[in-house]
């Protein structure tokens, strides 16, 4: 059976809206507009929707206002010119009344969400008839909403997720080379457990922000006040021992900021006060000259700090470069995704991915949590 064959049912869907948010404000759509075509299908064929999702990452059994999804369903509903029934809290009756979609809170307030709580799972089963995951970007994710549910209905993947999965499929199967991987942005913990196989996989590997400082360290170079993840800094160094280590390009100069002024040093020149925030002019010069050398690239996190002049520059320079270069490029993660859409350049890639960790698991061993019940 497919989607299209799904008529009349109570359709429980899990989306990832884990999406980047500014004062109770929606930064980056992406997200949100890809799991239209799903909704749409379905509500042609007269289901009833319970929409489920997560955002951020709050405290189990605490409500967060700064968590809430109330927003994305107040905006889904706009998109789609219908009314949305929102759904407070599990304890509440999920009754559609003269509505065709409910939307539950965050997945993340409920006890047990993350652990994949057995009687959490059975309960988000309860609700429904079949249940579709179309929520790519927290597929490596064992947790009651993606995988747990799964076990008690019948499940399908959505449009989404079965898009992204055949275009990742095809570029890792056309193994174009050389290929470069880029790694960046926040989530370094998550980020830095794939370095290792990521690394057999590709040609070049261009690191930055927090990942790059932690390996920065690793090589007994100062980082001053930098973020980096302390406890991974032995994992790093095991990775620098092994022979993958020259895949790597480290960059030779950095853009830091100390006592509010902003210099481009050499990396060998950082000093204890000050904060790397950004790769530096010849690193990026460096950088351009690989990318116009690869055959594919996969791209997950901004090079730098993003949020803050200049240090967007690198990123947005790196952004435009892929986009001009002939060759199979993949990029994903929510912080990447809103700088090639501000750039106008979402037509220049091959895909835009909804996934960030998850596409960087994904190529990693090709494998899922959810995948084998998708049959994909
Ligand atoms: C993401 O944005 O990477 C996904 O939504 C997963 O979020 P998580 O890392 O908090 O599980």
């Amino acid at each position: 059976m497919t989607l299209n064959h799904i008529s009349s049912k109570r359709v429980l869907i899990r989306f990832d809206f884990n999406v980047p948010m500014y004062e109770g404000k929606i930064i980056n759509d992406f997200r949100i507009k890809q799991s239209l075509a799903t909704i749409q299908l379905l509500l042609n064929n007269k289901n009833k929707l319970i929409i489920m999702s997560h955002l951020g990452r709050p405290n189990e059994g605490e409500y967060d206002k700064n968590n809430s999804l109330e927003p994305i369903a107040k905006y889904l509903s706009e998109l789609l010119s219908k009314d949305i029934k929102f759904i407070s809290t599990l304890d509440e009756q999920v009754s559609f009344d003269n509505n065709e979609i409910c939307f539950l809170e965050n997945v993340r307030f409920n006890i047990g969400e993350k652990s994949c709580d057995e009687s959490l799972s059975q309960r988000y089963a309860s609700l429904a008839d079949i249940f579709i995951f179309d929520a790519f970007g927290v597929a490596h994710r064992k947790e009651s909403s993606t995988f747990g549910v799964s076990e008690y209905l019948e499940t399908y993947p959505g449009l989404n997720i079965k898009h992204e999965i055949s275009t990742i499929n095809k570029l890792i199967k056309e193994n174009s080379r050389p290929m470069t991987i880029i790694i960046s942005g926040a989530k370094v913990s998550t980020k830095l457990i794939v370095i290792k196989k990521l690394l057999s996989r590709c040609d070049h590997m261009i690191l930055g922000g927090g990942i790059l400082n932690t390996f920065l360290k690793a090589k007994g170079y100062e980082i001053g006040l930098s973020l980096y993840e302390a406890n991974l800094v032995n994992e790093a160094k095991n990775i620098l021992n092994s022979e993958l280590a020259s895949k790597i390009v480290f960059p030779s100069d950095l853009l830091c900021e100390s006592f509010s002024q902003t210099k481009n040093k050499d990396v060998i020149n950082i000093i204890k006060d000050d904060c790397i925030y950004d790769i530096g002019e010849n690193s990026l010069q460096e950088i351009k000259k690989l990318i116009n050398k690869s055959s594919s690239i996969f791209w997950n996190g901004p090079l730098g700090y993003v949020e803050k002049k200049p240090f967007d520059y690198a990123t947005k320079e790196l952004a435009k470069t892929i986009a001009k270069h002939n060759c199979f490029s993949i990029v994903g993660g929510g912080d990447t995704l809103p700088i090639i859409e501000n750039l106008n350049l979402q037509n220049d890639y091959s895909c835009l991915s909804t996934g960030g960790g998850s596409l960087l698991t994904y190529l990693e061993d090709e494998s899922l949590p959810i995948l084998d019940k998708l049959n994909l």
